[in-house]
């Protein structure tokens, strides 16, 4: 292939990175003709896989039609499918859709939403939003002043609404320092309500969580009574419940939403990611029905952009959403979420820098630590969950690295492939993290107490 790299196009960094060829099922490959096992579907957004042709038909049948149609103009058909489609699989009455084309973007369109509701019910002090530390909701303004994460948040802070955080449900580094649950009383949980209180009610828009941890965190999952301990104080105070579901959505967990699992009475549902697999981009908000009706009665919705709910990216997120329900990925995600906790629990006794195995369905992640018994860090400079990471790319699988403690310290990769693998992929899979851990390990060496003792 003609060597096109350029220094005009810049990312994050100056890191050289293979260029991609083509994609098909579980597999990437780079113009050398290496194979890449996608264990974290990309941004952990291609649920459906690669390189399905049902959604390459879509794409056809639709451009035959038009990619665009402005909403101020002209309805679209693929817009109002996708949103009965969304309404007949949701909750009762959360049924009203508005689409935008990216996570961020659909996370500003809830605060937006749900501040528009109270400004035109006359309830206009109500504008603080509280989310949770750490936390990712998106890289623009709005969603970024919700997200808890040092690195990605520090440098535009002053430039960032200042909303209140409380601590996530990090069981095993406990915000608390406290006894495991039930013991614990689940203070991080009642804490919300001594924000709401601090705050004062009457300013409190809405509370904003992911429902299981996403990349801030590495995959923490809640014990089941966090949801209804959030939800009453919810209700208590007329706070709106927003479950940003930009990564858990669309199967991931193992329920077309994770919501489902524990019951959550959401009043606005962000999308994205696993909403069109990567095919398009695309994102929305699924909100109750009472909420848009009591705003649309007494004013509009002064939100929007360009290429909001159009037919292309409708027609994509449709058909998306098709093959995850004919093909139950969601089920299906369930069956291989266990195997692979299995494996990598497996894992865990083989080597002692993995501190913690967490998740659900195929949304999971291991932590990495210098010490398991006291779970003290790595050293953050020796960027540890990068070197996994590296390691396993070099042998031909993609995982995802992050920090956990507040985007600063400690380690963690997200294990997360497509809902779409099988039995073989998830042990494909394994066969080559094991690998990459025996590697970080011996690279590692007395750098940590599993080398030294070793
Ligand atoms: C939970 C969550 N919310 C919002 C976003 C932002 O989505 P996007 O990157 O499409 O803007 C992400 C992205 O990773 C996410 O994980």
């Amino acid at each position: 292939m003609e060597d096109v790299r350029t220094d005009y196009l810049f990312y994050q960094s100056r890191k050289k990175l293979p260029f991609v060829d083509y994609a098909e099922g579980l597999y990437i490959y780079d113009t050398s003709g290496k194979e890449y096992l996608d264990g974290c579907s990309s941004a952990i957004n291609c649920n459906i896989g690669h390189g399905c042709t049902r959604i390459l038909q879509a794409i056809a049948e639709q451009s035959r039609r038009t990619f665009f149609a402005y909403r101020t103009q002209f309805e679209n058909e693929p817009a109002h499918r996708l949103a009965t489609r969304l309404a007949e699989l949701a909750a009762p009455g959360l049924n009203r859709s508005f689409f935008v084309s990216s996570g961020s973007e659909a996370v500003e369109a809830a605060m937006k939403l749900a501040r528009q509701y109270f400004y035109n019910k006359g309830e206009r002090s109500r504008y603080q939003f509280i989310s949770r530390t750490p936390s990712y909701h998106g890289s623009t303004l709005g969603a970024l002043s919700l997200t808890s994460s040092a690195q990605l948040e520090v440098p535009f802070r002053p430039m960032l609404m200042t909303h209140p955080k409380i601590p996530s449900p990090y069981c095993y580094r406990c915000p608390f320092n406290e006894k495991k649950y039930p013991a614990c009383g689940l203070k991080c949980a009642w804490y919300l309500e001594r924000v709401i209180r601090e705050q004062g009610p009457d300013n409190i828009c809405a509370f904003v969580m992911e429902p299981v941890g996403g990349a801030s965190t590495g995959a923490i999952v809640a014990p089941d009574e966090y949801f209804k301990v959030i939800q009453s104080i919810c209700k208590k105070y007329g706070v709106l419940l927003i479950l940003d579901e930009v990564m858990t959505g669309f199967g991931r967990t193992g329920a077309m939403f994770a919501y489902e699992h524990w019951d959550i009475d959401v009043d606005i549902l962000v999308m994205s990611k696993g909403m069109s697999s990567g095919y398009y981009p695309m994102g929305g908000i699924l909100v109750k029905e009472s909420l848009i009706e009591e705003m649309l009665d007494k004013g509009t919705f002064a939100h929007g952009h360009t290429l909001a709910g159009n037919p292309m990216g409708c027609a994509v997120s449709l058909e998306v959403l098709n093959v995850v329900i004919e093909q139950q990925l969601a089920q299906n995600a369930v069956k291989m979420g266990k195997l692979l906790k299995t494996g990598l629990l497996k894992l865990k006794t083989q080597y002692e820098i993995i501190g913690d195995v967490r998740g659900k369905g195929l949304l999971m992640a291991i932590e990495l630590v210098r010490d398991r018994k006291t779970k003290e860090p790595f050293d953050p400079e020796l960027n540890v969950n990068e070197m996994l990471a590296d390691h396993a790319f070099a042998g031909g699988l993609i995982i995802y690295p992050r920090r956990p403690i507040n985007g600063l310290s400690g380690d963690h990769v997200m294990i997360a492939p497509p809902l779409t693998a099988k039995r073989a992929d998830i042990e494909k899979l394994l066969a080559l993290l094991d690998r990459a851990l025996a590697q970080t390990t011996i690279q590692l060496g007395p750098l940590s107490y599993s080398g030294f003792n070793a």
